[in-house]
């Protein structure tokens, strides 16, 4: 049998976000509503065809050569939407009509859905649900047979139709012959003048043709966006999709309600996430990790056994068994060797830090090498950058950087130098030798008193 194929209306502008960015454009952990929408539709059809209009430009860079698009120049309602498609369509088979805003309809569904619309043998099924507020929502009216008699939008209702709260999803399957002979013959909705593909299906019962619904049982997939509160609200489902997957293959939330994970993002077992945990983009987190309370994780890689703690890891990747935070700052090009421990209040840019390395406290590191075995003391800094170029650091194995140490690049730090406290190094430092720059000491005895008293006189 012919697989169908799939249109999606995405043409819209999005009036009630109040953005500059097409509504299908929307992120919902981590991709655009349209993606999920897509995904879907490439599961289940053959062709997908995309009808475009505001922001059409965004979207085609966003997706690329993958789907086809159709132009719908005005915008004139979802009926007109369909209609630019017309003449790209196959003449017989099945078609699937999809909203670009409602990225909760899993392939699944739409396979239900499919399977439906052939075991009925109709013209047209529509994918419905059952809402406790159907508020918003086109309402599905049936005859006394059950068939649907015709879909009521929220705002022409009358006070009975909008007690109905059997809703339009906007999904539906249809035959493609009979599609094509009956749409070009919709007209504009005299209040509104814009041309509802929902008017179709009266035109179909009055071919004879009897038009099916498919009722959900759970109504959350079936949540339309059109605002930002509905944005929210679909994410939530999102985000509890995501993260009962997660913990269903081991990995233990404190709080799943606070623990916010982008789609596709891969944890691995044992490992256990407290609340304010944020991974977003192309994270990866490896077996046996800790991260949290209140680490956000941007496109980063941990391997296992990788602790982080109220953290912020962008374009970073740390090795097996290294300890982050808490209250640490990585910025891309930051490699953290495998049980190296980067401490509280420590920034790192672009600098790979050695295997069981030691930045425990208060530090900054940018372009630098850090070799293995080093240990940078409390409030030591890399100073990469004198106001017009940066250059580069290395510090080699075995290194020993006392407390307060300005490193002045571009430096190198010989294996297993020793550089005392408080001093500011500018000069590179053989390997094995002791570094010292500060000003010597001075004791007067008893001048102390001076300075007491005067504060006690005022
Ligand atoms: C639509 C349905 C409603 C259903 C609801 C489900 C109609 C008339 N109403 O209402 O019965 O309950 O979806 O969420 O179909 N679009 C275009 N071109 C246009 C207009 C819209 O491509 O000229 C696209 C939009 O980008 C959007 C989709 O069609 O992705 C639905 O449009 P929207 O304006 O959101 O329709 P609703 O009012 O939600
Ligand atoms: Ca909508």
């Amino acid at each position: 049998m012919q697989r169908p194929w799939a249109v999606i209306l995405a043409a819209g502008e999005g009036t009630r976000m109040h953005s500059s960015m097409p509504k299908v454009l929307h992120p919902l952990c981590g991709r655009p509503m349209l993606w999920y929408v897509l995904q879907a539709a490439r599961a289940v059809t053959e062709q997908q065809l995309v009808v475009v209009g505001y922001g059409s430009e965004q979207i085609k860079e966003y997706f690329g050569e993958d789907f086809f698009y159709v132009e719908q120049r005005e915008r004139l309602g979802t009926g007109h939407a369909l209609l630019q498609t017309l003449a790209r369509l196959p003449q017989t088979g099945e078609l699937l009509v999809l909203c670009g805003d409602t990225p909760l309809l899993q392939a699944e569904i739409l396979q239900r859905l499919l399977e439906h619309h052939r075991r009925a043998r109709t013209a047209a099924t529509v994918l419905t649900a059952e809402m406790t507020d159907p508020s918003g929502y086109g309402r599905v009216l049936r005859d006394h047979n059950g068939a649907v008699r015709e879909i009521v939008e929220d705002l022409h209702a009358t006070a009975a139709q909008q007690a109905v709260r059997e809703i339009n999803t906007g999904a539906y399957c249809f035959d493609l012959a009979a599609l094509k002979r009956r749409l070009p013959s919709l007209s504009a909705n005299p209040e509104k003048k814009e041309y509802y593909l929902t008017d179709l299906l009266p035109l179909l019962t009055a071919e004879g043709h009897r038009v099916e619904a498919l009722m959900l049982g759970d109504a959350f997939p079936a949540l339309g966006i059109n605002d930002r509160a509905q944005l929210a609200r679909a994410t939530a489902c999102l985000r509890e999709r995501i993260n009962g997957q997660l913990m269903r293959e081991g990995v233990t939330m404190l709080d799943p309600a606070t623990t916010y994970i982008d789609w596709g993002v891969k944890v691995g077992r044992e490992t256990v996430i407290y609340p304010q945990t944020i991974l977003e983009g192309a994270t990866e987190v490896g077996e046996g990790c800790l991260l949290g309370p209140g680490t956000h994780l941007i496109d980063s890689i941990l391997k296992d056994a990788v602790t982080c703690r109220q953290s912020t890891l962008w374009e970073s990747t740390v090795e097996e068994g290294a300890r982050i935070g808490p209250y640490a700052y990585l910025r891309p090009g930051s490699v953290i060797g495998p049980g190296a421990k980067i401490g509280d209040f420590v920034e790192i840019k672009n600098s790979t830090i050695g295997r069981g390395s030691k930045i425990p406290h208060l530090s900054y590191v940018g372009d630098a090498t850090v070799g293995s075995g080093v240990n940078m003391g409390a409030g030591s800094i890399v100073v990469n950058y004198d106001g017009r170029h940066k250059h580069r650091t290395n510090i080699e194995e075995g290194a020993f950087i006392g407390c307060n140490s300005n490193l002045v690049a571009p430096l190198t730090i010989g294996a297993k130098a020793f550089i005392g406290a408080g001093s500011t190094i500018t000069r590179h430092v053989p390997p094995g030798s002791l570094a010292l720059s500060r000003s010597p000491q001075q004791v007067k005895e008893g001048l102390a008193r001076r300075f007491l008293e005067h504060d006690q006189e005022k």
